[in-house]
């Protein structure tokens, strides 16, 4: 199984950016400890950021064919983007929404995720391992393709 990971904008700063809220590990020990989970799993994962809308949507569409799920931290994104949300529906790539801090703790506008709806699910609010029990949801569980 080949899962693509995809990280929205500002991404790339973790580490540096609000400890606070998104505690000190960088995208690149996030990204240790997700080739680490799944190595234990036996899947395959690409593992990529941009600070570009154009970029994830490219890359969404891109995953046809070539990956079997999508595990994606859209950042900013998630509360903005309908080409986002349009471009996970589709392609129908089963995809799961990870995000390190919980969306739906914190200001209002982020209660709202656009790609909530076409995804099998959420998993927030737990800092890194956000990821790696998203990777595990996204290989383990029965997944259903749109909401
Ligand atoms: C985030 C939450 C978003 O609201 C925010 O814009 C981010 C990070 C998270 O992982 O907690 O950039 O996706």
């Amino acid at each position: 199984m080949k899962i693509l990971i995809l990280n929205g904008p500002n991404l790339n700063l973790l580490g540096f950016r609000e400890p606070h809220i998104y505690g000190g590990a960088t995208l690149g020990d996030i990204e240790r400890l997700v080739r680490d989970k799944a190595a234990q799993l036996g899947v395959e994962v690409e593992f990529r950021q941009t600070n570009h809308e154009g970029d994830l949507v490219s890359w969404i569409q891109d995953a046809r064919g070539v990956f079997d799920r999508i595990l994606i931290n859209a950042a900013a994104y998630t509360h903005t983007s309908i080409a986002l949300r349009d471009a996970i529906a589709a392609t129908g790539i089963p995809t799961v929404e990870v995000h390190l801090s919980n969306i739906h703790a914190r200001e209002s506008f982020r209660h709202q995720s656009l790609i909530a709806s076409v995804c099998v699910g959420q998993v927030v609010g737990f800092g890194t391992a956000s990821y790696t029990l998203g990777l595990e949801a996204a290989c383990n569980v029965n997944l259903k393709t749109k909401g």
